[in-house]
């Protein structure tokens, strides 16, 4: 079958056309309009903007990808998410299936994020690869999140952050260093040149005997240092990162391997914006590897709010008829999976 899908819960405008069988996943077409040059000047996404932004690309993107075929069935993120953003994807998603007659599936954004390791730009048609039960650990900027699956569409949640998420950590801190948004990418790349180990920043929750975690004492942490050891040349700028974003990536592979050993699942997943980070990528490669169970990690232009992951999640959906009937379906900014 074929799944149009439709992103817009925070800066990406994003549309897909994606054939999906049980042989695999094949992304006939996907267009991005990305808005971090608008939001860059304020430091962060304003949501009014945001959600103008949406209206204004959607339809031209549909229209676009609409050219390479038609689909079977319509998709799109209802939540969570930010409210302007999103009505614009149901919208356009309620008023397609009318007009199309075809039918809709709305999906979590997390869902997406969690199958976004299924897409294999490369082959045409690869195997699904996530084994179940599976263990799948969200790092965005807007959730960190442990999750356990039995089956697709079965989650429990097992630990989630009490405050910031991992990226806005991550973004927060970079507002402190004036680099401009979003600042993961930028803390990444001065951190390859840094020593992780030249300042001892606190990991928080590591000792607690839960799989959730919390960010806001690390950002305050590294707020003092700043004051008190301003990082005013390269080295200490890269070895400041470095520090940061190792403390940062020992709670996340930590918790995740504890939950590993106490869930066993088949498979791990990891999904989210940060998931683009070179050295969270590597940590839990080697930290996982003497488990001996397979960690899949999405390729970088997918670790991004995209539509087709969201193509991916709604194809599971589908399979077991859950349809949402076009005058029922609502966006929701708080929808909790699990
Ligand atoms: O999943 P995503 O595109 O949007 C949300 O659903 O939130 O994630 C965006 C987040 C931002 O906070 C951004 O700073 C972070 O992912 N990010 C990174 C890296 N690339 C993106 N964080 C750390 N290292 C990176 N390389
Ligand atoms: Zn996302």
């Amino acid at each position: 079958m074929k799944i149009l899908a439709i992103e817009s819960s925070c800066d990406d405008t994003s549309v897909a056309l994606v054939e999906c069988s049980n042989k695999g996943f094949f992304v006939i077409a996907e267009k991005t309009a990305s808005q971090i040059d608008l939001h860059k000047k304020f430091g962060g996404v304003i949501p009014e903007i945001a959600g103008r932004m949406h209206a204004e690309k959607i339809i031209p993107l549909v229209e676009e990808i609409s050219k390479e075929g038609k689909p079977d069935i319509i998709t799109v993120a209802s939540g969570p998410g930010l409210i302007t953003g999103l009505i614009v994807g149901v919208e356009t998603a309620r008023n397609l299936s009318y007009f199309l007659k075809k039918p809709l599936v709305s999906v979590n954004h997390l869902e997406g994020h969690i199958h976004s390791v299924e897409i294999d730009s490369k082959i045409k048609n690869q195997k699904s690869k996530i084994a179940y039960p599976a263990l799948a650990l969200i790092v965005s900027g807007g959730h960190t999140e442990l999750i356990l699956m039995k089956k697709p569409g079965n989650y429990k949640l097992i630990g989630a952050t009490l405050d910031d998420a991992a990226g806005e950590c991550f973004d927060k801190v970079a507002k402190m260093l004036k680099l401009s948004y979003p600042g993961g990418p930028k803390i990444s790349i001065l951190a390859q040149k840094g020593n992780g180990k030249a300042i001892d920043f606190p990991r928080p929750m590591l000792n607690q005997d839960n799989f959730n975690f919390s960010f806001s004492g690390l950002k305050t942490a590294v707020l003092y240092h700043l004051q008190k050891n301003p990082a005013n040349n390269k080295k200490k700028l890269q070895d400041f990162c470095a520090s940061f974003e190792q403390a940062i990536i020992d709670v996340l592979t930590e918790k995740t391997v504890r939950a590993i050993k106490k869930y066993k699942p088949k498979t791990v997943v990891m999904g989210g914006g940060v998931t683009a980070n070179t050295k969270l990528r590597q940590t839990m490669e080697e930290k996982i590897k003497p488990l001996g169970i397979p960690l899949l990690i999405p390729e970088l232009k997918y670790c991004m709010d995209n539509a087709t992951m969201l193509a991916i999640a709604g194809y599971y959906k589908a399979k077991n008829k859950k349809f949402i009937d076009w005058k029922k379906i609502k966006a929701d900014p708080t929808w909790e999976i699990g």
